[in-house]
C-alpha cells in the first residue's frame, strides 16, 4: 500500500516542486545522493575508490519534456566523461535514456546516446543504460542493441520484476552483451510485472543463473542477502567464467555489506547519484523501503 502510494508521489510534479523547495528535504535526500554537484560526486568518488570500490555516476534527472532540455542532459554526460578522465577517478556513467530525449523523439534520443557512448569509448569509459518504466522498455532494448553492435563500452538493465526477462536476458546472453540484473523500480501492472515480492525474487534466482552460465558481463545489483549468497555460491561454482562479474549497490544502502564484500575480495560498485533532481530517485528509494521515511522523519524531530 505504502510502496504504490509512494510511487505514485514519485510522478507528481507539483509535489516535486514543493519538496525540492525544502532545505530539510534536501538534507534528507543527502543520504542517497552525493550533493548537487560534479565537484561533490567526484568527492564522493574518490573517498569510495579509497575503500577500494568501483562507481557508476547517475546525473540525476529523468521523463524530460523538452528538446533543449535533452541536449542540455547529452551535453553534461559528455563533460562529466571529460572530467572523470582529467581526475582519474575510478567510475563509470549510468543514463536513463528519457533523460536524453526517448519520451519526446527516439532519433532524438539515439543521436545523443551514440555520442555519449563516443564520448565514454574515446576516455575508455563506459555507459550503462538504465531501465525505467515498461512503456519504455521494448525502445530501450532496441537502441541498445543497436549501439552494442558497434560499441562494447555499453551495457543493459533487466529488472526481475517484468514478466518478459527472461526472453530479454536469453537475447542478451546470446550476444554476450553486459548486463546489470536488478528487481525493477517502478510501479507495474500485474499483466506486465510480478507483483509478489516471491516471486521477483524467484525470477531474479533464475535470470542470475542463466547470465552466470553465459559470456556476458554481470552486475548482480541488489542488497537482498539471500541473493547475494545465491551469487556468490555461483561465482564459487562457476569459477571458470571468462566474462567479470560485479556486485552493485546504491549509495547509501547497506554500506556494512559493500565494505564487507570489498574484504572479501569482490568487485563492489557503488551507483552514486547527484544533482538538484532527485526528487523521483528519493521517493523510490523511500517506496523499497518506509521504514526509511519513518527514521528520517525522527531524525528531522530530533534536530
Ligand atoms: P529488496 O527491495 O528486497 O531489499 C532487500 C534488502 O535490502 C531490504 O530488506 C533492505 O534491508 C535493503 N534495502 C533495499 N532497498 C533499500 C533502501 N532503499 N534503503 C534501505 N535499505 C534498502 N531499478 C530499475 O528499475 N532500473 C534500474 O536501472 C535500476 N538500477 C539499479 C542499480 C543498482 C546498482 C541497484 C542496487 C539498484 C537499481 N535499481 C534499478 C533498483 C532496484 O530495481 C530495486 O528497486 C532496489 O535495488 C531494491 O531491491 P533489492 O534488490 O535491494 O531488494
Amino acid at each position: 500500500m505504502l510502496r504504490s502510494l509512494l510511487l505514485y508521489l514519485s510522478e507528481r510534479k507539483g509535489l516535486q516542486d514543493f519538496i525540492l523547495r525544502r532545505k530539510f528535504a534536501r538534507g534528507l535526500a543527502r543520504r542517497f545522493v552525493a550533493g548537487e554537484t560534479l565537484d561533490e560526486a567526484i568527492q564522493v568518488t574518490r573517498a569510495l575508490n579509497a575503500r577500494g570500490m568501483l562507481v557508476t555516476l547517475d546525473h540525476l534527472g529523468e521523463s524530460v519534456e523538452r528538446e533543449d532540455q535533452a541536449k542540455r542532459a547529452a551535453e553534461a554526460y559528455r563533460a562529466i566523461l571529460e572530467r572523470v578522465h582529467e581526475e582519474r577517478v575510478q567510475t563509470g556513467i549510468s543514463i536513463k535514456l528519457t533523460q536524453i530525449g526517448l519520451a519526446i523523439d527516439p532519433e532524438l534520443c539515439r543521436g545523443h546516446l551514440r555520442s555519449i557512448a563516443e564520448a565514454a569509448r574515446r576516455y575508455d569509459n563506459f555507459v550503462r543504460i538504465d531501465m525505467e518504466a515498461s512503456e519504455y522498455v521494448e525502445l530501450t532494448l532496441q537502441l541498445f542493441y543497436e549501439l552494442n553492435d558497434e560499441f562494447r563500452n555499453v551495457g543493459a538493465v533487466i529488472q526481475s520484476y517484468l514478466r518478459r526477462s527472461e526472453s530479454d536476458v536469453n537475447e542478451l546472453s546470446s550476444r554476450g552483451a553486459s548486463v546489470r540484473l536488478c528487481k525493477g523500480a517502478y510501479k507495474e501492472p500485474d499483466e506486465v510485472a510480478f507483483q509478489r515480492k516471491k516471486e521477483v525474487d524467484a525470477s531474479y534466482a533464475q535470470l542470475l543463473e542463466i547470465l552466470m552460465n553465459s559470456d556476458s558481463p554481470l552486475a548482480i545489483a541488489t542488497h537482498d542477502s539471500r541473493i547475494i549468497d545465491a551469487a556468490k555460491r555461483l561465482l564459487r561454482t562457476n569459477s571458470k567464467r571468462k566474462a567479470p562479474a560485479e556486485f552493485q549497490m546504491l549509495y547509501g544502502v547497506r554500506r556494512d555489506v559493500q565494505a564487507q564484500l570489498v574484504a572479501e575480495g569482490y568487485r563492489m560498485r557503488v551507483y552514486v547519484p547527484y544533482g538538484t533532481e532527485w526528487y523521483p530517485y528519493f521517493m523510490r528509494r523511500m517506496a523499497e523501503r518506509p521504514a526509511n521515511l519513518v527514521f528520517m522523519l525522527r531524525a528531522l524531530k530530533g534536530k
